[in-house]
């Protein structure tokens, strides 16, 4: 199936490693020219290199820097078709341990970074009437996952945000969806030392994720013939979630 991506452009988020980083090689791969965005330069500099990326650094949990690098993604590439919208993880925790600045500072990580992004893209691609805006949750947003306090609260808000920006949308031909990672061999993954072996007997895939699986199933929400399909919340966790 061709994704109709080869004239098409994309800024990927916190696209120097891991999923992001999987999710911009098969946007290239499919013909579009992307840059991507994370803090730090010298790893930022060596994927985009690797990738044949346009790279963008901005730290997004600094209030403004996701609006501005939407800015600077339309002077490099012209446009923007596509958003992908991720940032790291915030940190794990319990509701007891976590403090008000741990809060506001994960809201401003992974909510107004989103927040932020989404809104300086829109008006472009809803002018345009082509926009494909693709926000990296997790199945933690679904169903929670122990001692992620932060990740569980503020992610089930933004499935809520994706769906209803996706109806005031639509009708500009932008479709707005989530998706949600499962455990996927990442460094996110390796930070939270989770027991691998314990995961997989878990997952009835019987396999952790690989950021490949993930990608996948981006570029083909990125695409053209994914127009039809708005306001989701998609999972790609070798089954993990419970829920219908
Ligand atoms: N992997 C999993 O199993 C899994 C499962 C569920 C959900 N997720 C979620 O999916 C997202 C991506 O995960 P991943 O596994 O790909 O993580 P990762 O390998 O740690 O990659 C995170 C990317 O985001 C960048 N980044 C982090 N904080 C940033 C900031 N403040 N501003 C700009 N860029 C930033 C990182 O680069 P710099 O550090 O240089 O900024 C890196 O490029 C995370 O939110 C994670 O919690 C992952």
């Amino acid at each position: 199936m061709d994704l109709g991506l080869k004239k098409r452009t994309a800024l990927v988020l916190g696209g120097s490693s891991g999923l992001g980083k999987a999710v911009a090689q098969v946007l290239i791969a499919e013909g579009a020219r992307v840059a991507i965005c994370a803090r730090d330069s010298q790893r930022l500099t060596a994927a985009a290199a690797q990738l044949g990326a346009e790279a963008l650094a901005a730290d997004l949990s600094v209030p403004g820097a996701a609006d501005e690098v939407v800015r600077a993604a339309e002077k490099r590439l012209g446009q923007l078709d596509v958003l992908v919208v991720n940032t790291g993880g915030p940190p794990p925790g319990l509701f007891d341990v976590l403090s008000d600045a741990d809060w506001r500072a994960a809201f401003e990580g992974l909510w107004m970074s989103s927040v932020g992004a989404i809104r300086a893209a829109l008006p472009a691609m809803r002018a345009r009437r082509w926009g494909r805006v693709l926000v990296i949750t997790s199945v933690a947003a679904r169903e929670p996952v122990a001692n992620l306090m932060l990740s569980n609260s503020l992610r089930a808000g933004l499935h809520g945000m994706v769906n209803a920006l996706s109806k005031e949308v639509a009708g500009d031909q932008v479709t707005v969806n989530a998706l949600m990672p499962g455990y996927t061999l990442t460094e996110r993954l390796a930070e939270l030392r989770l027991d691998e072996a314990k995961l997989i007997s878990q997952i009835p895939a019987r396999r952790i994720g690989t950021p490949q699986d993930f990608a996948a199933v981006a570029a083909f929400l990125a695409s053209g013939p994914a127009g039809y399909i708005t306001g989701q919340a998609i999972a790609c966790d070798g089954g993990l979630l419970q829920s219908i």
